[in-house]
């Protein structure tokens, strides 16, 4: 199996985003975002604090950028916890490429000095790939909620994973 890296977002990472901003790649996040949008994102993502929020390009093994993973903080049921989101390249799909990215990403988060319990992930009912990428992972699958997303309403299911469930137990 190929390995995958997770490396921090770069300067150089535009045009990545640029390929997941198409019709087809935004299917299930209401479409695309604006030229000014991206560029938002772009610098949003080179200026995140470390201690909050962390962004990732997923190279493969020739050190290819084929998608991106990070992790955020939010409020989710009253608590701080992280909320993770990714995408893969349409030419990397269907290969694991967005479960083992994710299972780095969750030992990641897990390390993260902040020490919070959950990793929680939104992706829209319909879009099958994200929820079988929250599944795969260990997941649960514990609501669905209905909110605004980039400008429209987004029917979403609420996946959630444990990060420190010995510690729990064990408290
Ligand atoms: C979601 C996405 C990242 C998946 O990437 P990927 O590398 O192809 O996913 P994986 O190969 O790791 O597949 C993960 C699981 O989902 C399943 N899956 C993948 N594509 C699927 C599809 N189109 N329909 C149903 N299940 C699918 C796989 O079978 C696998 O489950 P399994 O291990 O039980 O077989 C990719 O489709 C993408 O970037 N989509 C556009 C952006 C997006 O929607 N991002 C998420 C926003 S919440």
């Amino acid at each position: 199996m190929e390995t995958l890296r997770l490396r921090p977002w770069s300067d150089d990472d535009l045009p990545l985003l640029r390929a997941a901003n198409t019709a087809e790649m935004t299917a299930h996040l209401n479409g695309p975002e604006s030229e000014q949008q991206v560029l938002d994102r772009h610098r949003r993502y080179l200026g995140l604090d470390p201690a909050e929020a962390r962004m990732f390009v997923v190279l493969d093994a020739t050190s290819t950028a084929v998608g991106a993973i990070g992790y955020w903080t939010v409020s989710w049921r009253e608590e701080p916890a992280f909320e993770t989101g990714w995408f893969v390249v349409p030419e990397a799909q269907g290969r694991g490429i967005a479960s083992r990215a994710l299972a780095l990403l969750i030992d990641d988060a897990r390390a993260h000095p902040a020490g919070l319990r959950h990793l929680v992930a939104f992706p829209g009912v319909e879009n099958a790939a994200s929820n079988g990428v929250c599944r795969r992972a260990g997941f649960e699958l514990v609501g669905s909620s209905s909110g605004e997303f980039r400008g429209s309403e987004l029917h979403s299911h609420e996946w959630a994973l444990d990060l420190h469930p010995v510690r729990t137990a064990s408290a």
